[in-house]
């Protein structure tokens, strides 16, 4: 089951990603993710793309298309992937498209009051990168990582001023994605403005829809 998960910052990609990667052991790969451990580590690649990641810009495609086919072709991806955050140009796409066939892009949904009161609230685990809110999933002791006990951080693009602008670049680059997709016949629009516990039996239902899954 190859999928691709698209939205705005903050609908819950990355959460929903996590549950339906667990549910049927196939790799998430969010490259979001990937640029933050580049840059933790401080390797050379994430020097280059620190100040693009932290004022909430694209990182040049170049970079990130080759870091995805690099990833793509590990082993654990044979079976299936989902993908968070990728693609994000018409290039990326296209080129992923090189790559790999895609099964379904699903395209999350939600107003923008609900993406900013979810990004402003959210803390990510340092060690472990499980994803909080303060509201909404918060941690059993505030502050730790109920999986490992690790601090819970915020992320320096979830300031509200980077916040906007990712909203607006959002908007701005999304849209010929979305229709590419749509074109393709393998787009299906996702209702993401529910608590997340609503949200995941949604998805399961689109991929059974779909034939790409048969469980429970
Ligand atoms: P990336 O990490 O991909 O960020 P993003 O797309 O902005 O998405 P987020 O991770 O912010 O949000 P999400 O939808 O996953 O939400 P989450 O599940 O955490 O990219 C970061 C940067 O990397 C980019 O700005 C760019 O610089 C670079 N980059 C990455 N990919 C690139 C590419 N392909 N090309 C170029 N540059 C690239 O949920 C948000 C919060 O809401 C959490 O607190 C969660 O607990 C809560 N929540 C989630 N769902 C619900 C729900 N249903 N109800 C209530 N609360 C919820």
């Amino acid at each position: 089951m190859r999928l691709v998960f698209i939205g705005p910052p903050g609908v819950g990609k990355g959460t929903y990603a996590t549950a339906i990667s667990k549910r049927y052991r196939i790799p998430h790969i969010s490259t979001g993710d990937m640029l933050r451990e580049e840059i933790k580590r401080g390797s050379e690649l994430g020097v280059r793309v620190r100040e693009y990641v932290e004022r909430g810009e694209l990182v040049p495609d170049d970079i990130i298309i080759e870091l995805v086919r690099n990833r793509l072709s590990r082993e654990d991806c044979k079976r299936g992937f989902i993908l968070d955050g990728f693609p994000r140009t018409l290039r990326q796409a296209e080129e992923l498209d090189k790559m790999t066939k895609l099964d379904l892009v699903l395209n999350f949904v939600a107003p923008d009051e609900v993406i900013i009161d979810r990004l402003s609230g959210r803390r990510i685990c340092r060690k472990c990168g499980a994803i909080y809110h303060v509201k909404y999933m918060p941690p059993r002791v505030p502050g730790r990582c109920d999986r490992c006990g690790g601090e819970l951080y915020q992320r320096e693009d979830d300031r509200p001023e980077v916040i906007r602008r990712r909203l607006e670049l959002y908007r701005r680059q999304f849209k010929p994605i979305i229709e590419y997709y749509r074109r393709k016949g393998i787009l299906v629009d996702v209702d993401a403005s529910d608590q997340a516990e609503i949200v995941v039996p949604r998805i399961v239902e689109v991929l059974k829809s779909k034939g790409l899954v048969s469980d429970q």
